[in-house]
């Protein structure tokens, strides 16, 4: 079979392969740079558990061809995270309990970086009633609907709602704060819709979910998300964490489950 030698830059850094020209994405990604957080659900494009960042838009890396990929920036789960500090959507889904198994939680995850993304930059979905807003809100309908290509079959659609909520309101932060400009209160709307105050409640309670992040990475999320939580506080719950809890949060945001 032909195969061609490409380089992927992925999470930041370049991979030469040598590939089959019918190599997926995915399989690229799986099995030749062993980056396994990005999952196989049914590889025909339905489940997004396969849900990767190609320059910066959210795509089903089981339905590209990793010879087509060569060029563009890829980002997966593993690249999300800032050294030990999560990713804030994977800190939302941690103090949310938004997944069980953990099968489809990358792909959820990434999903929701990129669509947080397209609402900001005023995207419509098929739910948008207002197409001349500029900046989508986020109200659980939206949600809902843009991350309705991603499917759990755990059913943790019930957490996975406020998570996002949770993360677009650290995102309105993050970006109020980079920008000097507006209060970063967000325009998620949800009605499990968290304050800056109730979130640094949440991050502080159940910080030891994510105890095997680190206490430094607990502490340092809770203080970038603009809660009130202090670090002292973070990293006193982040003690308390019980050591199957904090392995299975583990193992949903890094992906490490093959
Ligand atoms: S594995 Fe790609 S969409 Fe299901
Ligand atoms: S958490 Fe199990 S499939 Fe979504």
């Amino acid at each position: 079979m032909p195969t061609t030698s490409i380089t992927l830059d992925v999470n930041g850094s370049p991979h030469r392969l040598d590939v089959d020209n019918r190599t997926s994405l995915l399989d690229a990604l799986r099995e030749r740079l062993d980056l396994t957080g990005s999952k196989k659900g049914c590889d025909h494009g339905q489940c997004g558990a396969c849900t990767v960042l190609v320059d910066g838009r959210r795509t089903n890396s089981c339905l590209v061809l990793a010879v087509s990929a060569e060029g563009s920036d890829i980002t997966t789960v593993e690249g999300l995270a800032d050294g030990d500090t999560l990713h804030p959507v994977q800190q939302a889904f941690l103090d949310r309990d938004a997944y069980q198994c953990g099968y489809c939680t990358p792909g959820q995850i990434c999903s929701t970086v990129g669509m947080i993304e397209e609402a900001r930059a005023g995207m419509p979905s098929h739910v948008t009633t207002d197409l001349t807003d500029g900046e989508i809100e986020l109200d659980d309908e939206e949600v809902r609907e843009r991350l309705s290509g991603n499917l759990c079959r755990c059913g943790a659609y019930m957490n996975i709602v406020p998570a996002v909520h949770d993360a677009a309101c650290a995102h309105d932060a993050t970006t109020a704060a980079a920008t000097g400009t507006g209060t970063g209160t967000g325009t998620s709307t949800g009605e499990a819709t968290t304050t800056p105050a109730a979130a640094a409640t949440t991050t502080a309670a159940t910080a030891g979910t994510a105890a095997t992040a680190g206490t430094a990475a607990t502490a340092a999320t809770a203080a970038t998300a603009g809660t009130a939580a202090t670090a002292a506080t973070a990293a006193t719950a982040a003690t308390a964490g019980t050591a199957g809890r904090a392995a299975t949060a583990a193992t949903a945001t890094d992906g490490a489950t093959r």
